[in-house]
């Protein structure tokens, strides 16, 4: 018998590794929007469906398995975060979110599903993959609208010390503000494939959070299949276009020490939901369990929410801050609401400490075209720019900060094929312990631009307008900048804007750089009378940025010149550097750039200037690399290297001695490339 048992697990293993080369899974998470009817009367759908594989080209394929689920009228794939920082036999893994828009002729309930095969390797026996979304369009009697899905996400990878309990909230912001609930699937092939409740944890389904108790350390995860569902507060309809309705019925909730501990609305983190009403016709103490008096309806919406969870070796200490990273001040606390305005770039700010162990990263989950970046003073920002199309939604974002101890080993950037941009970096990481903090997420809301500013960069400064029509009730007078010691600072007006001229290194402007951009960043705030506090009500913050890349390309032909080239970066600022070529080393006598085409002899020495227009103190221009290519494309397939990571590999290369620091002086022969025609572009 129990022989009989130990050949079908081998067998099991032979399968799954002869079909693992197919896709490697690491969970998903599913939400969506009633976004309007459409001029044919159907109705349009947004799903942001968020899957991880260990690769970036990989994403679910929903397919529909029961009512009308209509047709995709659009759907675009951007890569979120990945790692390379996965267990032992699962390094990769890389989330993506696809924006797929579907036009449904009904608003009767419909289910998608997407299954296949296979997870990354699981201690729980979780091998295929099933995911079920369930949505139901009636109109709600309460809200008079479609139902809106709970706003769920998580972080895709989760790692913890076998010895360090730990709770997970998880995010499941409601925007109709309905009880949301996250149980272990169990409807086997349809919300899971294993259906497993793994040994070790707790889950508490009313508040959907996860306590980590204890479990051994294993290099393979717990694959955790659950589902996310809606229960309206009070009694409800929903009202079909057929002139059907169907009744929902409130999630009979058991009064539990638990649900009731909060001493006061106001302690209450705004995440938990209100006062959970009881329904009229039942009467109780907290001592008794409610007697339902219907039977259960079924949920407003059903979502997936699968993740996997690695059990580490012991850590030396469960304390935050020594091994385990511990989230300090700004970083927001979990659940914090956030505002955020259309084509605004909002930001958050998340730092860590762990003192016997090195602040690695951080990895985030969120909408498509959220970034994160580290500042030189070892703080994280995540930034995202909402789009009018956002307007009115709820976006959850979560993070959490990676540490690592031991010898830092320096890994190679994973060569990972993706269309768009990927943010794979080298990473150091250790052989001894990565270890991640708790993980918080932030729900950011999206409102209509209130005050309307606009923002002009250029090489000295940042130019602000602010529409005085958008702040009525504001007086101008009151208007400051950051520092406005020096009258140049002073803010001027016209009849309908407020202009602020502000230079990069003055009026408080702060600078900040990440290993890409320098940003510059100052903001204009209401300025207080000290005696009169009172008008603290009308308080007026604009802040603004501009950013500029600190790598630049220029290029200049020999035959052709060309104008000065100007960097652009995500249309915010930029800085121009000329190119220019001069008579000899001594850098007097340029070129007359009419007398282009440049006729010169192979073997000729070529005397060239890269100059950074930029007032800003202490930068340095610095020239990375330099190429030459016989057409004026930065892809072409073989330029030839001339300069590479600062360092001259061209023999016949001379730098000189600068005037100042935002020049690059620097002569090489002519030459040409073989078989080509004679003009030669850098
Ligand atoms: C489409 O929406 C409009 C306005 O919300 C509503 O008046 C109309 O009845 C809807 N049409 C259909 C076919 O649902
Ligand atoms: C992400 O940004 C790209 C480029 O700016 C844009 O084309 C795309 O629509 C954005 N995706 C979403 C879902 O907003
Ligand atoms: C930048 O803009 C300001 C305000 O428009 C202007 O005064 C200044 O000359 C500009 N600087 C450059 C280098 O163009
Ligand atoms: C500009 O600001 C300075 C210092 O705050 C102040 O003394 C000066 O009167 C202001 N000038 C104008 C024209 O408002
Ligand atoms: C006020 O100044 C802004 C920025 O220079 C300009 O766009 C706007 O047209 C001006 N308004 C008037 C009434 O001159
Ligand atoms: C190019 O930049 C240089 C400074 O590096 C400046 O002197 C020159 O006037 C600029 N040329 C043009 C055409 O803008
Ligand atoms: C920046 O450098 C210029 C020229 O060297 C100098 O006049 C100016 O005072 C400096 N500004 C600051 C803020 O250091």
């Amino acid at each position: 018998m129990a022989s009989t048992k130990v050949l079908l697990l081998q067998l099991l293993l032979v399968s799954v590794i002869s079909v693992v080369s197919a896709s490697h899974y690491w969970g998903a998470s599913t939400t969506f929007t009633y976004k309007g009817n459409n001029s044919d009367g159907t109705h349009k759908v947004r799903f942001r469906y968020r899957d991880t594989f260990d690769q970036c080209f990989w994403s679910l394929s929903w397919r529909c398995t029961s009512g009308n689920c209509g047709y995709v009228s659009g759907s675009k794939r951007t890569v979120i975060d990945s790692s390379n920082n996965g267990p032992k036999f699962d390094r990769l893994l890389c989330e993506t979110e696809t924006v797929v828009t579907r036009n449904v002729p009904s608003d009767k309930p419909f289910q998608l599903r997407a299954d296949s095969c296979c997870w990354i390797g699981t201690r729980n026996w979780v091998v295929h993959w099933d995911v079920l979304t369930g949505v139901d369009l009636g109109k709600r009697s309460d809200t008079g609208e479609p139902n809106k899905s709970p706003d769920v996400t998580i972080l895709p990878f989760l790692r913890i010390p076998q010895n360090c309990p730990r709770t997970y909230k998880l995010m499941t912001f409601d925007p109709d503000g309905d009880d949301v609930r996250c149980r272990y699937g169990n409807l086997r092939n349809i919300e899971c494939s294993r259906c497993d409740r793994p040994a070790g944890f707790h889950l508490d389904e009313d508040s959907c959070t996860l306590h980590y108790i204890s479990s051994t350390a294993n290099p393979k995860v717990f694959g955790f299949e659950m589902m996310v569902e809606d229960y309206s507060k009070g009694h409800i309809n929903l009202f079909y276009s057929d002139g059907s309705w169907s009744h929902r019925h409130p999630w009979p909730r058991r009064r539990s020490k638990r649900a009731v501990s909060y001493p006061t609305t106001a302690a209450r983190p705004w995440w938990i939901p209100a006062a959970t009403p009881w329904p009229t016709t039942t009467t109780m103490t907290t001592t008794q369990r409610p007697i339902t008096p219907y039977a259960p309806t079924p949920p407003l919406s059903q979502l997936p929410l699968q993740f996997s969870f690695l059990v580490d070796p012991p850590a030396p200490s469960c304390v935050e801050g020594v091994y385990l990273p511990k989230l300090v001040h700004p970083t927001p606390i979990h659940g914090e609401k956030i505002h955020a305005e259309v084509d605004s770039s909002m930001e958050i700010r998340v730092k860590a400490q762990a003192s016997l162990a090195v602040i690695q990263g951080i990895i985030i989950s969120g909408p498509s075209n959220v970034t994160k970046h580290k500042t030189t003073h070892n703080e994280f920002v995540i930034r995202w720019t909402p789009t009018a199309d956002d307007l009115g939604e709820f976006f959850p974002i979560c993070f959490a900060v990676e540490s690592a101890t031991g010898p830092g080993v320096i890994r190679p950037p994973v060569a990972i094929h993706s269309h768009s941009h990927s943010h794979f970096h080298p990473t150091p990481t250790s052989r001894s312990g990565l270890y991640h903090s708790e993980m918080r997420c932030v729900v950011v809301e999206v409102k209509r631009k209130i005050v309307q500013s606009h923002v002009i960069c250029n090489e000295s400064s940042m130019t602000i307008l602010v529409e005085k029509a958008s702040f009525s009730r504001l007086s101008e007078d009151h208007l400051r900048l950051n520092d406005p010691s020096n009258t140049i600072c002073n803010l001027t007006s016209n009849s309908t804007h407020v202009i602020g001229v502000v230079p990069l290194n003055q009026c408080g402007t702060q600078i900040e750089e990440d290993d890409d951009n320098l940003i510059f960043k100052n903001e204009i705030t209401t300025y207080e009378d000290m005696r009169n506090v009172i008008t603290r009500k009308h308080l007026l913050e604009v802040r603004f940025y501009c950013q500029y890349p600190k790598h630049g390309k220029v290029s200049q032909s020999f035959s052709v010149h060309r104008k000065n080239v100007t960097v652009w970066e995500k249309g915010m600022g930029t800085f121009t550097y000329g190119f220019e070529f001069y008579e000899d080393n001594s850098y007097r006598a340029m070129i007359n750039p009419n007398s282009y085409p440049l006729e010169v002899e192979i073997g000729t020495e070529l005397y060239m200037k890269i100059e950074a227009t930029s007032s800003i103190n202490n930068t340095e221009m610095f020239v990375e690399s330099c190429r030459a290519a016989p057409y004026d494309n930065p892809n072409y397939r073989k330029p030839y290297i001339i300069i590479a990571n600062g360092c001259k590999v061209d023999p016949t290369v001379d730098i000189y001695p600068r005037a100042h620091n935002k020049q690059f002086l620097f002569s090489m022969e002519a030459f040409k490339f073989i078989g080509l025609h004679d003009q030669i572009l850098h």
